[in-house]
């Protein structure tokens, strides 16, 4: 007789882990339902796309003088409304505002949320891959700090999560030490994963990079950049999707590392944000075996200065990460 896979959700797999105290606990599975109802409502929207005329651009810029598309402003709404509506989210802050909002809170142990709520948005508009990126904080103070003071008092994240739209969508979800990924069954409405921790695999040869921008790396970047494809043994190949949430999830499943240097001139720290991109992929990496590096420290010691702080990416399996340190004169002795 076949047997019938059996299937554990997010959260079963909160409720497994005890590390958590009994409130906070209560917290992160009000904030994990919110993550995966936004999941639910964006897949369901993605998947009319055009026809809802939702794939345009809004026609604004963004604070970081960036271009608005329509799916960041319903992301934007979509997940702030659904955190708003917990009462466990103490405040949240996202790249698609200047201010971190202040919510109301009933739980005893709220908590904070810093996130992307639509990454990759240069895919919309081609019906690539894209993707919501969450890091989930615990307050440093219980005194009434302001909700920036917060997110700058935050060190590594308690839980971090990111949602993929592609063929089928992803929950990704790393907590107490383990990365989890999730399907959500468009049946049952249910994000379902194996419980089964997801590590990196060995060995892997896939490098992410956007590499139009190599005149602009520094010299050992652009050696390593050469020798992964000569030299090595064996050579690297390459895949870029354009979204980091779909550049590490492929490179999670099947090996290689993601690299967003900084450049010299405009970029000269990089692209992406530490408090609600960096974070959570290095989070997320830290638990199944990788390692995420600004080029010289850990992601996860670095303290944010600023909200929308950026920060040079290099992130994937440990091996990948400690090879490119070296190659580049930065040898990770204590990582
Ligand atoms: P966002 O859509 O949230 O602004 O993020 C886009 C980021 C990231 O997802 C992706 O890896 C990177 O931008 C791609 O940048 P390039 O187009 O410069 O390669
Ligand atoms: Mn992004
Ligand atoms: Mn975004």
């Amino acid at each position: 007789m076949e047997t019938v896979p059996s299937f554990i959700t997010p959260f079963d797999l909160i409720m497994q882990k005890t590390s958590a105290t009994e409130s906070e606990r209560i917290s992160l599975l009000l904030v994990v339902g919110a993550i995966e109802q936004g999941g639910r409502t964006m897949a369901a929207l993605l998947r009319k796309g055009p026809l809802l005329g939702i794939t345009g651009s809004a026609l604004v810029k963004n604070i970081q003088g960036e271009e608005v598309q329509k799916l960041d402003q319903i992301g934007q709404e979509t997940f702030l409304s659904l955190f708003r509506r917990t009462r466990a989210v103490r405040s949240i802050l996202s790249e698609e505002a200047e201010d971190p909002e202040s919510l109301s809170v009933e739980q005893i142990n709220p908590l904070l949320v810093a996130m992307d709520p639509l990454d990759g948005s240069s895919n919309i508009s081609v019906n690539a891959p894209i993707g919501s990126i969450f890091g989930v904080f615990r307050p440093t103070h219980s005194d009434p700090a302001s909700p920036a003071d917060l997110f700058l008092r935050a060190s590594s994240p308690l839980l971090s999560a990111y949602l993929l739209y592609s063929v089928s969508t992803s929950l990704v979800l790393s907590f107490a030490g383990e990365t989890h990924v999730f399907t959500l069954d468009p049946d049952s409405g249910e994000f379902l994963g194996t419980g089964v921790p997801c590590r990196f695999p060995e060995k892997g040869k896939i490098y992410s990079t956007n590499e139009a921008y190599l005149p602009h790396w520094e010299k050992s970047l652009q050696e390593y950049a050469a020798w992964i494809k000569t030299e090595r043994k064996p050579p690297m190949i390459l895949r870029y999707i354009g979204a980091l949430v779909g550049d590490f999830h492929r490179n999670l499943l099947k090996g290689g590392i993601y690299l967003y240097p900084a450049e010299a001139g405009e970029k000269a720290s990089g692209k992406l944000r530490l408090l609600y991109e960096a974070y959570p992929m290095a989070h997320i990496a830290k638990n199944a075996g990788g390692i995420a590096t600004d080029g010289k420290r850990d992601i996860l010691t670095i303290e944010p200065r600023s909200l929308h702080q950026r920060v040079p990416l290099v992130v994937g399996p440990s091996d990948l990460v400690h090879e490119f340190q070296e190659m580049t004169g930065n040898p990770l002795s204590d990582i």
